[in-house]
């Protein structure tokens, strides 16, 4: 949550920031601001709203030209959106300027210690008081980076911080704790961000921070130390995509160039791990096959669509690896007292590998000496980090703020992992591993195809856009992508929606069921006789009590025909499989109603693509 952005070097430092900030809006979009250093003065400027009402106020009253700075974008926590609590934060002295993404937990009692000493405060916001504690601190001498350094020992909570002083108009500085910060390297400039998007069009090579690490940042030096000013190591990296992946490419939203791409994703998350044999080599994951072994359960924790990724790799890891699954939203993993032990393997799913609940999981589950594999999209985040072994997705950078491509190379990524342990523990005879494998490596062309297929979904979706309420049933691992179906469209359209189980019915949601209502149902491929034939009759069911039925179902099933208001053909794949085509057109159809409404898809109201805080 919240974007920042940090820059020196001898560009413009407002063009680098707000062309930054524009890359980070995804992040949040309550308010934004920048601050610039020139001529020895500070000049900072801020509005509520979208990146658009600063460029504007920008626009209108040019801050002076200077090449250094610092911009936000924020996603509110500590009081309302409004010009005045946006960042940046600025001291009494108006001569310090920091902006910052998280929570400082013990920002109340610092704030009445400051009061107390004399200090105005002029917003609601927990970040000013990092702003007056600097002011004090650079009083005893020692600079920005001494002075950050001794604030950021007395700050409790989560916090990325930046700031820049007019003491030193060639030095930014930035502190992480918890939240995400990178480095970006360039040549005579250098930058700093919550994420190598702001910073992509300018350089590829970063460098990842620690927990704990202060940063100085001039036109050709990075200094990483602690926070008790011992030089930190650091590892630098190269971004494996370039400025092309984080534009809209001719797409009207991010969302929909990220729908459209995933036949590729879902590629390029297979490509390197299926042998010349037909079996599967993750060695990357770093994880002993001896481990993997030993395992003797397996927890997933994640949050938001990542969970449902997790609740059908419940489904894979039961049927292929024979081990016991269990599914916890990351935030109410750490509040009870999971069993765990050294035979335990935990893993977590995170698109940006920064959700603060699900980083907590992982901490908690690791102190408990379970193993940990993460399941992350984004190289440099902290998830990597903090687990034993990681499997990346290959995604690309997913923008939009509803995950879409993300979660089908999730999936891809539960499913390698579930083969793998199959092949390792032997729970699956070589040829039937071989074979699903085979079957896995065909589904980017049927997620093509399914894409090729989605006018029809668009005029639905229109054609409901009046509508109030949406319910989605689904079963077996059609379940979960009910519940994906449903997020999307509370998440883009605003609109009650609620995926339910399909055997769950009769004990209670059917009395929902009244004339004219929406009711998507997944179902199962035929080959499923019990499920799908079960699945049919709720159908009938509901249709009965005056739903209008849109039914998703494999090509050639003329069973639900007769029951079907709109019928949506995917193309037949194995059970496991089928939320990688099934899922899509619930994608496109939550996209298409919210455009249709009028809605940003892209952001969406209240909410932020990555949670990094609790
Ligand atoms: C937020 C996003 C969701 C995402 C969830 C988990 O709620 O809006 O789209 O699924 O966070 O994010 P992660 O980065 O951990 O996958």
């Amino acid at each position: 949550m919240c974007g920042i952005v940090g820059y020196v070097g001898a560009k413009p430092a407002l063009d680098v920031v707000v062309e930054g900030l524009a890359r980070l809006e995804y992040r949040g979009y309550d308010s934004a601001g920048v601050a610039v250093l020139a001529d020895g003065r500070l000049t900072t400027a801020k509005r509520a709203g979208k990146l658009v009402n600063l460029r504007n106020a920008l626009e209108e009253e040019p801050p002076p030209a200077g090449t250094t700075g610092m911009g936000h974008t924020r996603w509110a926590t500590h009081g309302p959106p409004n010009d005045r609590n946006a960042h940046p934060h600025t001291d009494c002295t108006g001569t310090v300027a920091v902006i910052h993404n998280g929570i400082i937990e013990n920002f109340a009692r610092l704030r009445a210690e400051l009061e107390e000493a004399g200090h105005k405060l002029r917003s609601d916001t927990d970040t000013e008081a990092v702003a007056h504690l600097l002011e004090d601190e650079l009083k005893r001498g020692g600079g920005l980076p001494d002075a950050m350094r001794r604030v950021c020992r007395r700050l409790e909570g989560a916090f990325t911080l930046v700031a820049v002083h007019t003491g030193d108009t060639d030095l930014v500085v930035g502190a992480r704790r918890n939240s995400p910060l990178v480095v970006g390297l360039g040549k005579g400039e250098n930058f700093l961000a919550s994420d190598v998007a702001a910073f992509i069009a300018h350089t590829r090579d970063a460098i990842e921070l620690g927990q704990d690490q202060v940063v100085e940042l001039r036109p050709n030096g990075v200094v990483v130390t602690d926070f008790a000013g011992r030089p930190a190591e650091v590892k630098e990296y190269h971004v494996d995509w370039d400025v092309s992946a984080a534009e809209k490419g001719g797409y009207d939203y991010f969302m929909l160039k990220e729908i459209a791409e995933q036949p590729r994703a879902v590629a390029d998350t297979l490509l390197g791990r299926i042998g010349t044999d037909g079996r599967l080599i993750l060695d990357e994951m770093r994880m002993p096959d001896q481990e993997l072994r030993e395992v003797d359960k397996v927890i997933i924790v994640a949050c938001g669509t990542a969970n449902h990724a997790g609740l059908i790799a419940k489904y894979a890891i039961e049927h292929w690896a024979g081990l016991p699954c269990e599914v916890e939203l990351a935030h109410e993993f750490r509040y009870r007292d999971p069993i765990l032990n050294r035979s335990t393997l935990v893993i977590a799913i995170s698109q940006s590998g920064e959700t603060m609940d699900t980083l907590m999981a992982v901490r908690h589950a690791r102190e408990q000496h379970a193993k940990v594999l993460g399941i992350c999209n984004v190289n440099g985040s902290t998830l990597p980090r903090e687990c034993d072994g990681v499997l990346y997705t290959h995604a690309g950078p997913e923008i939009a703020v509803a995950s879409t491509k993300a979660f089908l190379t999730q999936l891809v990524a539960v499913y390698l992992i579930a083969l793998y342990l199959a092949q390792v523990r032997g729970t699956k005879w070589g040829d039937e591993v071989f074979a699903m494998i085979q079957l896995l490596a065909q589904m980017p062309e049927k997620v093509d195809k399914v894409l090729e297929t989605m006018e029809p979904v668009r005029e639905l979706a229109r054609s409901l856009a009046g509508e109030r309420c949406v319910l989605f049933l689904g079963r077996h691992v059609g379940f979960p992508v009910a519940l994906e179906g449903a997020l999307k469209l509370k998440e883009l359209a605003y609109m009650h929606a609620e995926g339910f189980a399909a055997g769950e019915l009769k004990h209670g949601p059917i009395a929902l069921i009244e004339e004219g209502l929406p009711v998507v149902v997944v179902v199962p491929p035929r080959a499923r006789d019990v499920l799908h034939d079960k699945i049919v009759s709720n159908i009938q069911e509901i249709r009965a009590r005056g739903a209008r039925t849109i039914v998703i179902a494999e090509e050639g099933d003329t069973s639900v025909e007769p029951y079907a208001d709109t019928l949506i053909a995917v193309p037949a794949v194995p059970t496991l499989l089928q939320p990688l085509v099934t899922t899509v057109p619930l994608q496109v159809f939550a996209c298409e109603l919210a455009t249709a409404k009028g809605h940003d898809v892209d952001q969406p109201r209240n909410l932020a693509k990555s949670v990094t805080v609790e």
